[in-house]
């Protein structure tokens, strides 16, 4: 090609906002945005997140109503995520495969009421473990993959018993969406999706999700880096979701999103499947602590979002989702 001004004048097509929208190359719509919510047990009224301004841990009884008005801005899915009382946390997560436990009671509440909201569901011990890993610890504090996998199997049954659309297995042990896939199969919960967290980072862009579901302090000074990925790699998180395919994934995610949309794009060009992002809470907190400073606009939301569409990605799970959805009419 050999465009010469000023035969070619780019700036012709940007002379109007409807040209600028009939050539728009992505398009973001509320059909692309999940909400993230967190339910809390024990809890009377909602409370709030200072790290998430805008986002609350919702009670049981409120959490069908903030559901409801959810759906009227047109948001389809929900990705929940319990906080539990700490007298339940226990070294085996044995209340993540308690089918009267928080989640799987919401999730059946919700699904009664408002059975057209796709439900996403973690599977990952961290909310039911004192010490706040995704998974069970040997001897030496290394959680150890293979009978982790054998309480993750019991807890994504449960979810899926309880009527959970979308299992999203976000706890990184190897052979995790296999064992779960062969376990759904076999008790023949053939169309719940698998929504694996394929290429999740160890990242520091969690600290307000960890705030949000109380379990900062559990992990304390440790971290996840055994598990969850290097911030170094991006051949591995192909290997990742390649692998999680094989095992029977249905769609895959990366997480976080704005630091790695790299990592999105690599993944949507070379696999061609359902790809989600996750613009994680550090995300989120980031771009509303300058906001609310003024030192940005608050149309940075949404303009973070097209990043996402631009990069690949089918749909992005985002605590601003229900903001956006407003905005985006
Ligand atoms: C837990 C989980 C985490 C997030 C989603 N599921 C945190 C973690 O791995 O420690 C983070 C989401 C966010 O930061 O918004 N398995």
């Amino acid at each position: 090609m050999n465009r010469k001004y000023p035969e070619t004048r780019l700036r012709r097509l940007r002379s109007h906002p409807s040209l600028l929208k009939i050539t728009a190359e992505t398009t973001l719509t509320v059909d692309d945005l999940i909400q993230p919510i967190f339910i809390k047990e024990g809890i009377k009224s909602q409370e709030k997140i200072d790290s998430l301004p805008g986002i609350f841990r919702y009670s049981k009884e409120g959490i069908i109503e903030y559901c409801k008005k959810i759906m009227d801005v047109g948001i389809k899915a929900v990705a929940l995520f319990p906080v539990i009382d700490p007298s339940k946390k226990d070294l085996d997560g044995k209340e993540a495969f308690n089918r009267k436990n928080l989640i799987c009671t919401c999730v059946q509440a919700i699904k009664k009421e408002i059975p057209d909201l796709l439900l996403i569901v973690d599977v990952a011990l961290d909310p039911y473990t004192p010490h706040g890993h995704d998974g069970i610890l040997n001897e030496s504090g290394y959680v150890d993959n293979d009978v982790s996998l054998e309480a993750l199997k019991k807890q994504a049954l449960t979810l899926a018993d309880a009527g959970a659309d979308i299992i999203a297995p976000s706890d990184m042990m190897d052979g995790r969406i296999g064992i779960i896939r062969n376990e759904l199969e076999a008790k023949s919960f053939f169309n719940t999706i698998i929504l694996s967290y394929a290429a999740k980072y160890s990242s520091k862009f969690y600290g307000p999700f960890r705030e949000a579901v109380q379990s900062s302090s559990n992990i304390g000074k440790s971290n996840k880096d055994s598990y969850q990925m290097s911030p170094h790699n991006i051949d591995e998180a192909l290997h990742e979701v390649e692998m999680d395919l094989n095992e029977g994934a249905d769609a895959v995610m990366v997480k976080p999103g704005m630091p790695y949309l790299d990592v999105i794009k690599a993944v949507k060009e070379k696999f061609r499947v359902p790809t989600f992002a996750y613009q994680v809470s550090g995300e989120y907190a980031m771009l509303k602590a300058a906001i609310e400073k003024k030192w940005l606009q608050e149309e940075v939301l949404i303009e973070s979002l097209y990043s996402f569409k631009r990069a690949g990605t089918d749909c992005i799970l985002t605590y601003a989702a229900e903001e956006a959805a407003k905005k985006l009419g």
